[in-house]
């Protein structure tokens, strides 16, 4: 995709001309331009057609050599008093898969004027909006029509303030594309995928971003005493991996780091507390973190943060065979404690016991995990907000902020001592599930709480339920979400 900023010009070269509209407002600028090209065909739309200009309401027009573009979309933006980073994001959604429903590849966007809100971030949207909009998986459909359909291959944003929406239009497309590869890596099928692969795709990231990468493979993780991101790992014929990426500017290698901590499971099956057969086929989902964690870390080339971060996944595959574990063994994880294993389904905060304990040897400012974690979580939140759980105010609300700039909500829960006896161990010195169907996603939280030292600052999402959603949104198709990447490279910006 090609992205390019132009003077809004009504005979500009395009297939399609996308003019945004807004709600109970008279047609003002370009809009009331076209309006009086077409003789007043957009006044008409409005008062006889039902177009209200609501958020990502769509009109195609047919513009019959009025002006340059054959068509021209109006898209609407709602009322200007609500309008938002998700608003706009959303409106230029609906209107670039408006241009793919009349086969046009590539169009042009007459971006708004906001009181608001600055140039820079308008263009962000717009381009994110379209760009994460746009994007499908279909990469194992052999219909030709459908390979064939039409992409978009240009975007141009149309203004008047060129150096501004250049810089965010660029800054849009990073962020998109950062989180369309975090989409494809969760969206691949887990017969596609392995610990091993996504080692393999930190060694690119590193190579293509000038990062420092390490990989355990299963001996090593032995050695260094991940006994129980090992033990969730022996039921399969995919070994384990532990997978280390870190940016370092010159002269910043002593710094403390900023370390995120990616959950990698390639495949949940629950091992021997197998779960259920119906939906199970979700469960290839269970790398979201680790792809948050990697999708952020594969835009560092051109983020350029100036300080040192790291980046950690623990991946491993929950099978069942001869070697797995079985309820009721207890491991010791790296940093000296033991864990029961009541259930081998709570396998997400084993492999993270270890990655958490690794990332306190570190000494960082602060620690942030990413895991599709609980199911609760989504009984709790649903789909329109990840978890968060954090032992530091000032870092919880650095998370928080940084999800409502990026369009990726999350919600604080308590961690509060009572929670703490729910998995205190009776013959180990912790147990991996609290009380059936009480705080599930708290116990989980407390439970990772054991593996950081005191006093380092550590925020867990759990991102469960929004890292793969089963119904069609208008900035994700049915599928992986990438959700965790905006939100981390807005953290990293100003970390
Ligand atoms: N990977 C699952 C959590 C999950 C659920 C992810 C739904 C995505 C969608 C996790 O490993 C798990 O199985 N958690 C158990 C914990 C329980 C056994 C204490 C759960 O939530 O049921
Ligand atoms: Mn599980
Ligand atoms: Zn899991």
């Amino acid at each position: 995709m090609t992205i390019d900023v132009q003077a809004t010009d009504l005979d500009f070269q395009t297939p399609c001309l996308v003019v945004p509209i807004w709600q109970d407002e008279p047609l003002g600028g370009i809009a009331a331009e076209l309006n009086e090209k077409l003789n007043g065909l957009v006044a008409e739309i409005q008062s006889d057609d039902g177009f209200k200009g609501a958020v990502g309401e769509t009109r195609v027009l047919y513009t019959n050599g009025a002006i340059g573009p054959s068509r021209a979309i109006l898209v609407g933006l709602g009322k200007r008093e609500k309008v938002s980073s998700a608003s706009l994001r959303k409106a230029a959604a609906k209107a670039a898969r408006g241009v793919r429903a009349i086969k046009r590849s590539s169009f042009a966007f007459v971006v708004p004027q906001i009181e608001n809100l600055e140039t820079a971030r308008v263009a962000q949207c717009l381009i994110e909006g379209a760009m994460l909009g746009l994007h499908l998986f279909h990469d194992f459909k052999t219909d030709p029509e459908i390979k064939a359909q039409t992409q978009i291959e240009s975007i141009t944003l149309l203004g008047d303030d060129l150096g501004n929406l250049q810089r965010g239009a660029q800054s849009g497309h990073m962020r998109s594309e950062a989180n369309i590869r975090a989409r494809e890596w969760v969206n691949l099928p887990s017969n596609f995928k392995s610990p091993q692969l996504l080692a393999e795709i930190a060694q690119r990231i590193a190579a293509d971003n000038g990062l420092r990468c390490e990989v355990w493979d299963e001996k090593k993780i032995v050695e260094e005493r991940m006994l129980a991101l090992h033990a969730v790992g022996m039921g399969s014929d995919n070994p384990p991996r532990f997978i280390i990426l870190e940016h370092a500017p010159a002269g910043t290698e002593n710094d403390a780091p900023l370390i995120l901590v990616g959950k990698g499971m390639t495949f949940d099956t629950g091992g021997y507390s197998i779960k259920p057969a119906t939906g199970m086929e979700d469960m290839k989902d269970d790398m979201g973190g680790a792809a948050a964690v990697l999708g952020a870390m594969s835009a560092l080339r051109l983020l350029q943060p100036p300080k040192r971060i790291i980046g950690l996944v623990a991946s491993a595959e929950n099978m069942i065979n001869g070697r797995a574990q079985r309820p009721g063994d207890i491991v010791t994880a790296r940093n000296g404690k033991t864990i029961e294993v009541l259930n081998t389904d709570a396998e997400g905060r084993l492999i993270l016991a270890d990655a958490l304990s690794y990332a306190c040897e570190l000494k960082p400012e602060k620690i942030i995990d990413l895991a599709t974690l609980t199911g609760a979580i989504g009984v709790a939140l649903g789909q329109e907000a990840a978890g968060l759980f954090c032992n530091n105010d000032e870092l919880a609300a650095q998370v928080q902020a940084a999800g409502e700039t990026s369009g990726e909500r999350v919600w604080r829960f308590p961690l509060w001592d009572e929670y703490r006896d729910h998995i205190k161990g009776t013959v180990s010195d912790v147990k991996n599930i609290g009380i059936e169907r009480r705080a599930g996603s708290i116990a989980a939280a407390v439970f990772l709480e054991k593996f950081v030292a005191d006093g380092i600052p550590w925020a867990h999402l759990d991102i469960a339920a929004v890292a793969f959603i089963r119904e069609d949104r208008p900035l994700v198709q049915r599928g992986a979400t990438g959700f965790g990447v905006g939100l981390l490279l807005e953290l990293l910006k100003d970390f």
